[in-house]
Formats: structure tokens, C-alpha cells, sequence
């Protein structure tokens, strides 16, 4: 289905990906909840080749730029400098690089981490969510709650437990009314 591109990212399709717990809890101490190896290959099949923008927290954690796609790092600090990364520091900053992507049915994608998300969700075409079937309750980083009055389940792909991936989890696509 070609998304609407409501967003103000008209030359591009401006997309979230992201797992989330069955509380929206995404994190914990900067790190990841989970070890998802089926999660963690839809997500480079899915971002593979695209433009990948995170927070300055997430890239932190992550600890490296992601090979084979754009890496685009949002900051409020002017000295944060790292190797094979673009920097930005504000949404609106975001936008006007965008702009300049020389192809303009790119599809870009928010990868996190919380305080990105809520930045972004209200800007967003469409959102990749993971919903993994378990509860943290000491997580300390959420997912915004996803207004089903704005969003549409459009896809659903189901994935049960296996040696390798401890929870269920779904595979769910939303998109703007
Ligand atoms: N489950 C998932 O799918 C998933 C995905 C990604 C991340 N995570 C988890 O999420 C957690 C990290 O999330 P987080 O919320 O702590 O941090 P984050 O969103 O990754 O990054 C926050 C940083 O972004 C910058 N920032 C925030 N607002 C900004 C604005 N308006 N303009 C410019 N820059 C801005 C600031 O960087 P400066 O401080 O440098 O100014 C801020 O410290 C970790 O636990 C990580 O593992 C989970």
C-alpha cells in the first residue's frame, strides 16, 4: 500500500521502526531489553539501504555507524563528533538535509531511541512495530502510545518462540489515517 506522506517530509516516506514490549517499554540503561535475533534480521532487511536517524543516546549504545545504510544522528551538543555519521540538531535541521537526498522517494527511518520516537511519531508516515509478548517492569524508556484514531494496522506477521528468540512477536505495520 503507498503511504499518504502526511508528514512534512513530503520529498520522502518518513517511517519509525521500533520494538516494543506490551507496555511500550523499549530500554533499559541505554541498552536493549531483549535479544531478538529474528527481530534484529527484519530490521536490517527492512532498513538495508535506507537513511537511519537516531538519537545521540541510541547511537551510543549502538557504538558504531550501521554499515550499508545513511547514519544520521540527532544532538543538542555542538561538540559530539563520530566517524561515518551525519550530525543534526534539530528536527527542522533534519528536514532540510533530507531535502537535499538526491533520491526523493527515499524512505528514511527513525530508529530511536524514546525521546526520538516522540519527536517524531506525529511527524511520521508510517511505523514498523515489533510488538514482543513480555512485560519489563524495570524498563526506563518507552514507545509513545500509538492513537489508534491516527494510525491503521496495515500488515501483521506473526512469529512464534523459538530456541533462539525467547518471546512471540509480531511484526505489525501502521499507517496514517
Ligand atoms: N526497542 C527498540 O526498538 C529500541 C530502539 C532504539 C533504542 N532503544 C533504547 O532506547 C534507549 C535510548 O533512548 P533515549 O530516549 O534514552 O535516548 P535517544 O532518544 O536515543 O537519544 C536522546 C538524545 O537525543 C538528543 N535529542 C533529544 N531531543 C532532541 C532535540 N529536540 N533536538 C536535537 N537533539 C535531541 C539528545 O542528545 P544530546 O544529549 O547529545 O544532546 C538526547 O540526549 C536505550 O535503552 C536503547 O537501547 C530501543
Amino acid at each position: 500500500m503507498q503511504s499518504k506522506r502526511l508528514s512534512p517530509y513530503k520529498h520522502m516516506i518518513l517511517s519509525i521502526i521500533s520494538a516494543i514490549g506490551k507496555n511500550n517499554e523499549i530500554g533499559r540503561k541505554n541498552a536493549l531489553l531483549w535479544d531478538l535475533p529474528r527481530d534484529m534480521k527484519h530490521f536490517r532487511e527492512t532498513t538495508r539501504d535506507h537513511t537511519v536517524i537516531m538519537g545521540q543516546k541510541t547511537f551510543e549504545s549502538i557504538g558504531r555507524p550501521l554499515p550499508n545504510r545513511r547514519n544520521i544522528v540527532i544532538t543538542l551538543n555542538k561538540d559530539f563528533r563520530a566517524e561515518g555519521i551525519e550530525i543534526v540538531y534539530s528536527p527542522e535541521e533534519l528536514n532540510e538535509l533530507l531535502k537535499k537526498s538526491e533520491n526523493q522517494n527515499e524512505e528514511a527511518f527513525i530508529i530511536g531511541g524514546g525521546q526520538i520516537y516522540k519527536l517524531f511519531i506525529d511527524k511520521a508516515d508510517k511505523l514498523y512495530i515489533t510488538h514482543v509478548d513480555v512485560e519489563f517492569p524495570d524498563a526506563d524508556t518507552f514507545f509513545p502510545i500509538i492513537d489508534m484514531t491516527k494510525w491503521k494496522k496495515t500488515k501483521s506477521e506473526k512469529y512464534l518462540t523459538d530456541p533462539f528468540n525467547k518471546y512471540n512477536l509480531e511484526f505489525a505495520v501502521y499507517e496514517k489515517k
